[in-house]
């Protein structure tokens, strides 16, 4: 999705902005372009350059060369309004040609802020909605660029994170958000504004987060904020224990292969101090009163919203609370059945999601408790909730999510945990739950070792068009996350099945050579899946089987021991060999893995 950067220092803006922007690739985009004001005689001068594609058709374009200037914005555009194109792509001017604006997000009123602007003459040069945005701060300019701006995004609907630069306030670069994340990094007398933390990684890991409606005048040496109507805000500056080399590469071809590797080290953190044996957890949540709730909702998107589905087990077996899962995106229209008796649980990597943050103010509104699972420190999402609690997995890069996964199973297992000690559930298995959670990071290091059996399968099947996984309990759960991982990057057709549902219906697609790979771990109802499993060899599967248990078979193709576990933290384990597996089918199908087509890493819009 759409990113922003934005310099003003003593350095040459071009080449921290196209840095910035390169940074910021992970995040699919399809144009690209800067702003920068440049010296020109006691004057300043606002040059454009910008096109469509990569990064890097911008950083060859030779016009880059006379942008001398150290105050510049930077855009990656990911195409809503308009095709991808030289004209759609940011930074956009208004007619006047004197202030230039990049923007994330979408203004949903924009046909009728357009045709108000063709009313009073302004003429339109773009199909997009942002277009609108550096007209309407002509429009309402009289000499004080704070209040035109303030005027103009009290006239927007929807969603925005906009940088506005000008000649007419050469040493400012003012900055306004809503909806849409913006981080301004901190270095001496140089700031560096981002949509995501990791484009000013290698400048600062000093942030002020931008609040809903707030505008910032951001100059090199001072950083002002101010709510919509132009009352100055005092805000703290975060630091955030990310560093620049967490976001980059390390040796490995992609960020994908690197985030899997990373996942014990990311469970061992996600872990940290909250967890030890013969003690409670440790959790930062003083003050909720756990014993008012009858009814847990779950509820996230993607591959968050799947470690909620494997972590409603958890929740139902050790705090005896029903528990509901919900894609966000349906859960804020659904009208659910929320009051002050309910906790709302949010996951999200980014914190940055559109639809879990529509259904975290739903649930906020309703009255309900809110605690999130998040990774981006100070992402919207933590700014909203009731309670926050980190997943400390680091900077995740590639589209795909990996590491955060399993980070957010782990945190969900241990609030459960948490939860249930708050109600004073007597259960014999504590421990040896608490005992296998602190195995994890060692158990997954372990099941990295099925790397190159994974590719040999991988190898063998990535020409397939369609692929099925099949599970019970958890190991369903799992397959669905195997399967929108297949689908992410290898654009390979996929579906997740519970085993038993398959003689209901989709039995009638299998035929010979088709690849179903059974996800087996529970030792209560392995067996079961094993028939199932049967029941598509005898109609001429290929076969392949990801188990703990002592399981010899003939007639599957492939089996892959993964170390054993409790069933109910399974999928953090079983994960990785699926997650393995959908990288080998995307690299034999020389596919871009960290930036799958159409896909975002944070959807901010709707
Ligand atoms: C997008 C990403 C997915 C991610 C989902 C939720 O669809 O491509 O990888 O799981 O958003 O993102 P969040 O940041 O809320 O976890």
């Amino acid at each position: 999705m759409c990113g922003i950067v934005g310099y003003i220092g003593h350095k040459k803006a071009v080449p921290v902005l196209i840095n910035g922007l390169l940074s910021l690739e992970y995040r699919g985009y399809d144009s690209a372009g800067v702003a920068v004001l440049s010296p020109d005689n006691n004057e300043y001068k606002l040059d454009i350059v910008k096109d469509k594609g990569r990064v890097k058709v911008l950083q060859d374009n030779k016009e880059l060369e006379n942008l001398h200037g150290n105050v510049g914005i930077a855009h990656t555009r990911w195409a809503t309004h308009g095709i991808p194109s030289k004209e759609n792509a940011h930074p956009h001017l208004d007619n006047s040609k004197s202030f230039a604006v990049v923007h994330n997000g979408i203004i949903e009123n924009y046909i009728e802020l357009r045709q108000k602007l063709i009313e009073n003459g302004y003429t339109l040069y773009s199909d997009t909605d942002t277009e609108v945005i550096p007209n309407l701060i002509h429009m309402n300019y009289n000499g004080d660029i704070l209040q035109a701006v303030s005027k103009t995004l009290k006239e927007l609907k929807g969603s925005y994170a906009i940088e506005v630069i000008s000649p007419l306030f050469p040493t400012k670069i003012i900055v306004a958000k809503k909806d849409s994340p913006l981080v301004v990094g901190i270095k001496d007398d140089e700031k560096i504004i981002a949509s995501d933390i990791p484009a000013a990684l290698s400048h600062t890991n000093k942030f002020y987060f931008l609040d809903e409606e707030e505008i910032g005048v951001i100059e090199k040496d001072s950083a002002k904020f101010f709510d919509i109507n132009l009352n100055e805000v005092k805000k703290d500056i975060k630091e955030i224990d990310w560093n620049a080399e967490s976001s980059e590469k390390n040796g490995f071809e992609d960020f994908m292969l690197k985030e899997i590797y990373e996942q014990p080290n990311a469970i061992r953190e996600t872990i940290g101090s909250r967890l030890s044996l013969d003690k409670k957890v440790n959790l930062e949540l003083d003050g909720v009163d756990f014993k008012k709730f009858n009814k847990i909702f779950i509820v996230a998107c993607g591959t968050a919203m799947h470690a909620g589905i494997v972590s409603k087990y958890s929740f139902e077996k050790f705090c005896r609370i029903p528990t509901e899962v919900d894609m966000a995106s349906e859960f804020r229209y659904r009208n659910p059945l929320i009051d002050e008796h309910t906790l709302c649980i949010f996951i999200s990597q980014s914190g940055e999601t559109a639809d879990t943050i529509a259904a975290l103010r739903l649930a906020k509104d309703s009255g309900s408790t809110t605690i999130s699972i998040v990774n981006v420190i100070g992402s919207s999402i933590t700014r909203i909730s009731d309670y926050t609690l980190y997943t400390h997995a680091g900077p995740e890069i590639a589209v795909a999510s990996t590491k955060a996964y399993v980070c957010q199973v782990t945190l969900l297992n241990i609030l459960a945990l948490y939860i249930s000690e708050q109600l004073g559930i007597e259960n014999k298995e504590i421990n040896s739950f608490k005992e296998s959670i602190l195995e994890l990071p060692e158990k997954v290091k372990d099941t990295l070792t099925t790397i190159d059996a994974i590719k040999e399968i991988a190898d063998k099947v990535y020409t397939q068009k369609d692929l099925y996984f099949i599970g019970r309990g958890t190991d369903y759960a799992v397959s669905m996350e195997g399967s929108l991982k297949l689908k992410e990057i290898s654009y390979i057709h996929s579906e997740a099945y519970a085993a038993g549902e398959l003689k209901h219906g989709p039995i009638a697609l299998i035929e010979n050579g088709i690849t179903v790979i059974a996800v087996a771990t529970n030792p209560n109802i392995s067996e079961k899946t094993l028939s199932n499993l049967e029941e598509a060899i005898t109609r001429g599967a290929n076969s392949v089987l990801i188990t703990n248990q002592d399981i010899k078979n003939d007639k599957i193709n492939y089996i892959i021991n993964i170390p054993k576990i409790d069933s109910i933290l399974s999928p953090i384990i079983s994960i990785v060999p699926l997650q393995i597996f959908a990288y080998f089918i995307a690299k034999n199908k020389k596919l871009d893995v960290d930036k799958p087509r159409n896909l975002a890493k944070s959807v901010t819009v709707e």
